[in-house]
């Protein structure tokens, strides 16, 4: 039996986790209505990752026996003009996430729940890892991005980007 407030904030991480796919989703229709099909692939996988998050949340929950509650997930609340605007906008929000894990964390640290801890321990080097990886897109962007040349190169690189299923399993 978990905490309420862990239970609670467990299941709110699944809405979270299924909005940043919608987000990245977004992300991913913009560039490719721009002809940034390599940035678009990027972000299609981000998207897939987020879901893999969402489900990890889940599948904690029905292992230690606790009902799942999915609420409605928002509509992406984030405006794109500029082509940098997506690769600002991922930073902040997985910055946001990173606010969120630690969140819940905390809570599962003030009742001892060390199960709950363990299980976000993954999240946490996850989470340092999406903001390097956020973090160097951004900067790649200000170095080559003004140059087509350059532009076209790092679009085919993100286009190299796959797929791979998270390492935790639960
Ligand atoms: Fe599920 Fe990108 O954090």
């Amino acid at each position: 039996m978990l905490d309420k407030k862990v239970t609670e904030l467990l299941n709110e991480q699944i809405n979270k986790e299924l909005y940043s796919a919608y987000l990245y989703l977004d992300m991913a229709n913009f560039y490719i209505d721009h002809d940034l099909d390599g940035f678009g692939n990027w972000y299609t996988v981000q998207a897939q990752e987020e879901r893999d998050h969402a489900m990890l949340f889940v599948k904690y929950l029905q292992n230690n026996s606790l009902p799942v509650t999915l609420e409605a997930i928002a509509k992406p609340d984030k405006t794109f003009t500029a082509l940098i605007d997506p690769l600002k906008a991922g930073l902040e929000h997985e910055q946001y996430v990173t606010g969120l894990i630690h969140t819940i964390y905390e809570a599962a640290y003030a009742v001892k729940d060390f199960r709950t801890m363990q299980f976000l321990d993954w999240f946490v080097k996850e989470q340092g890892e999406e903001e390097t990886n956020a973090t160097a897109m951004v900067k790649k962007f200000e170095l080559f991005g003004d140059d087509p040349k350059s532009l076209y190169l790092l679009n085919q690189e993100l286009a190299g980007r796959v797929y791979s299923a998270p390492s935790l399993v639960l």
